[in-house]
């Protein structure tokens, strides 16, 4: 039985709308490949009008995007990724009384998430109308063994009564995407994009495959329901709707079972989908369901023991924690074609975008566990270099790449560039994951292939988007990560991510100068020796702003002329304010939405002093709403960076309980994937004080001094490190894999099984 630290619940499942979408979201399943909301089988009241959504990650239509004055090169036309069929439908009638829980009365129930079966479960004791009682209890699963594959086990006890039952499982291909025309986070425009081909059944299966509108890809699902009772099965098929009916005796203390699977396959991964489906389908169904839950259980065992935190005393946020973990293997994509949304696939928040999210907060955590995850990711940006080159003609760049600011299949998707497009920094962020993942793994192979393409083409762009004024490379015309700040004049954290840019590429050149294949792909890109020098000149003379009253990093070169805008003068219900105040109102305040300066501080620690760092800290704080997700745990970290062990804890808890609490009010729309990831951050680079650096690997742990100790793991170059950190010691131990050197506390060991480092004395923050 599992403990509750790795079940996530709720008892009396509520029923009102607000709290049903919200635990759609919670609550769905995914493994990468597919999502699936949680959404209740049997339906809800028609007034409720909600979207029955499931998505496949990377599977998408374009969308006119209209710009009221068509200016050269903005963007007119945009990527969302798809609802595709429901296969969630099953209704259930005792005696021609409909089960629901919005009618007769539920006794109890009890919605839970477990996250080391990798199953949501609800079960649910009710009383129908004419007073018949039953327990019903429904398994959904999306496999991460089987990645086309989710599965749903119905089990229906009755408890008073026996008599008729019908049982009508649901396989409906018209569907709409969701769209909200109030909120800029969300789709606007109602459109049918998937339109239904075909809709049969073959040998007990129902397959429906929908062509998109303006992609040309296809998706086929299909559908197959196993009664394991005696019964009566018929298929209806209305419209591209298939029904599956079966006719059963219920029999009182006899449990009538039902087994449902569903499988996606799609024609950016298969040339021919509905084949395909027919062979998942064959696949999934040689495995009982037994042994696909034992699998389920086994790729989980393995995740969990690359990168479980654990914390002792604390088991609320233990769990959000793991909570947070859980998500990001349900969001990351598996395979090249895609990448991780904002949302995961718990919602249609963002459309199912890619941002810097994937790069900066989440790669962070899979570069260090699961490293192989990480490659796939960057895979995905190589494979949409091309796109990416083509974007950077767009915006008038003759040479080198520049990555889209939301995108799914590597175009740019942002309606509005001055928080979208002008996020020059991509480049550097995606660069400078490249680096991470090569420092963590030491893959050479993938720096030859892809990486130093990646890292040269990257480079070149910011020779193109940059100048050199009065003897300094300056960046001008660009935003930063802090969107309630556009385009602007040397963003502190663009500057210093494109010198990290620029330095890394003449690094590699250097590294790759001689090896096989280096003179073909020198070739192939036109590289000269010359532009090296360039890049180096620009980096070592990269202008970073500062101010020498303040002695702070300005965001920018006019953030701080500015007026200010005191945070506490503005009503709560304002916030955020990208919702109520218009854009040009928030770029002329020393405002910001989140972490900006204070990310840069985090990611290149070394490039100012520790007062510099302190000082920024503060005077960002002030000031920053957090009116996005991704800034709670980048304050947290670097409060325990700068030695304020309180202040952390209180930042970490706002990160690791944000969905769970719905703090930001749009759960419902999704979970916030990059804030998950920012709570490992938070906790190992954080807490842990973790950094992965050229010198190697390092870790300066604080105990904050709520817990009695925690633990977490870390991956390096092939070898698996786990971290204890109690009250008096550091235990740290290699798990597997060759002896590491690691640096602790600022003193470096050779780590070959176990080090125990008693921790320094305390300080005050750190009691
Ligand atoms: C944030 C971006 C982020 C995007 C997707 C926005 O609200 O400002 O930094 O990439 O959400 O999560």
């Amino acid at each position: 039985m599992a403990t509750t630290e790795t079940v996530y619940e709720i008892n009396d499942i509520p029923l009102d709308e607000y709290h049903i979408s919200l635990n759609e979201a919670l609550f769905h399943n995914a493994n990468g490949y597919i999502g699936v909301r949680y959404n209740f089988e049997e339906g809800y009241p028609q007034e409720y009008n909600f979207v029955r959504s499931q998505y496949i990650n990377g599977f998408y239509d374009f969308t006119p995007m209209k710009q009221a004055e068509n200016l050269y090169g903005l963007v007119n036309e945009k990527q969302t990724m798809l609802n595709i069929a429901d296969t969630q439908a099953i209704k259930l009638f005792i005696d021609n009384e409909p089960f629901s829980m919005f009618s007769g009365t539920v006794l109890s129930s009890r919605l839970w998430l477990d996250m080391d079966k990798g199953i949501t479960v609800r079960k649910v004791v009710w009383r129908s109308p004419q007073g018949k009682e039953l327990e019903l209890t429904v398994t959904r699963m999306a496999s991460f063994d089987q990645l086309s594959l989710f599965t749903i086990e119905y089990e229906v006890l009755p408890l008073n009564f026996s008599g008729e039952v019908l049982i009508e499982s649901g396989h409906n291909g018209e569907v709409l995407n969701y769209v909200d025309p109030d909120d800029p986070r969300m789709a606007c425009e109602p459109m049918q994009h998937l339109t239904p081909l075909m809709c049969e059944i073959k040998e007990g299966e129902s397959y429906i495959t929908s062509v998109t509108s303006r992609s040309g890809l296809e998706v086929c699902s299909c559908v197959k329901n196993i009664l394991l009772q005696e019964h009566r099965q018929e298929f209806l098929i209305n419209g591209y709707h298939a029904i599956c009916q079966f006719e059963t005796e219920a029999i009182q203390g006899e449990k009538i079972k039902l087994i449902k699977y569903a499988v996606f396959c799609d024609t950016i991964r298969y040339e021919n989908a509905k084949k395909q489906a027919e062979l998942e389908m064959a696949k999934a169904f040689a495995v009982p369901l037994v042994d696909l839950y034992k699998k389920q259980e086994e790729y989980l065992a393995a995740y969990w023991e690359n990168c479980l935190i654990q914390i002792d005393g604390d088991p609320e946020l233990n769990r959000a924690t793991r909570y947070s973990l859980y998500q990001l293997i349900q969001a990351i994509g598996k395979d090249r074609y895609c990448n991780i949304a904002p949302k995961g696939l718990s919602g249609d928040g963002y459309e199912g975008h890619y941002f810097w999210d994937s790069e900066m907060y989440i790669q962070p955590f899979f570069t260090v566990t699961n490293p192989t995850l990480t490659r796939n990711l960057l895979e995905n940006r190589y494979a949409t270099l091309d796109l990416a080159r083509e974007n950077a003609r767009i915006l008038g760049h003759r040479r080198g790449a520049l990555y889209p600011w939301r995108t799914i299949m590597g175009r740019e998707c942002s309606g509005y560039f001055p928080s979208g497009s002008a996020q020059y920094h991509i480049n550097g962020d995606i660069a400078y994951a490249v680096v991470a993942y090569y420092l963590a793994t030491k893959d050479l192979a993938f720096m030859q292939e892809k990486g130093a393409e990646m890292l040269w083409e990257t480079a070149r762009l910011w020779m193109e988007t940059g100048n050199f004024y009065e003897g300094k490379f300056h960046i001008n015309d660009v935003t930063g990560p802090d969107e309630y700040t556009c385009i602007v004049n040397n963003n502190y954290y663009t500057n210093i991510v494109a010198q990290y840019n620029l330095r890394w590429a003449v690094k590699i050149y250097q590294l790759l100068k001689t090896s096989a294949g280096f003179d073909a792909l020198k070739a192939k890109l036109d590289l000269k020796e010359e532009e090296m020098a360039d890049f180096q000149k620009a980096a070592d003379n990269m202008y970073l702003p500062y101010d020498e009253k303040l002695k702070i990093n300005p965001q920018d070169d006019s953030f701080l002329q500015k007026r200010k805008w005191d945070l506490a003068t503005i009503p709560k219900n304002k916030f955020p304010l990208l919702l109520h105040y218009h854009p040009l109102h928030l770029y002329r305040h020393q405002i910001c939405k989140q972490a900006d300066t204070i990310m840069a501080h985090f990611i290149m620690e070394d490039a100012q002093s520790e007062e510099t760092m302190f000082n920024s800290f503060h005077y960002y704080e002030k000031i920053t709403t957090h009116d996005s997700s991704l800034s709670y745990c980048i304050f947290s970290l670097m409060a325990a960076r700068l030695g304020m062990a309180d202040k952390a804890y209180a930042y970490y808890e706002l990160t690791a309980k944000l969905d769970l609490t719905d703090r930001h009010g749009n759960t419902a729309n999704g979970i916030h994937v990059a804030n998950m990831g920012g709570n490992y951050l938070a906790v190992v680079y954080g807490f842990g004080g973790f950094r992965l650096k050229e010198q190697g690997i390092s870790i300066a742990p604080i105990l904050p001094g709520q817990w009695a100790g925690y633990c977490f793991k870390l991956s390096f170059e092939g070898s698996r490190i786990r971290v204890h950190v109690g009250k008096e010691q550091c235990v740290i131990s290699l798990e597997n894999g060759d002896a590491k050197k690691i640096t602790v506390y600022g003193k470096e060991y050779l780590l070959k099984d176990m080090l125990f480092i008693d921790r320094p004395s305390l300080s005050a923050d750190d009691k």
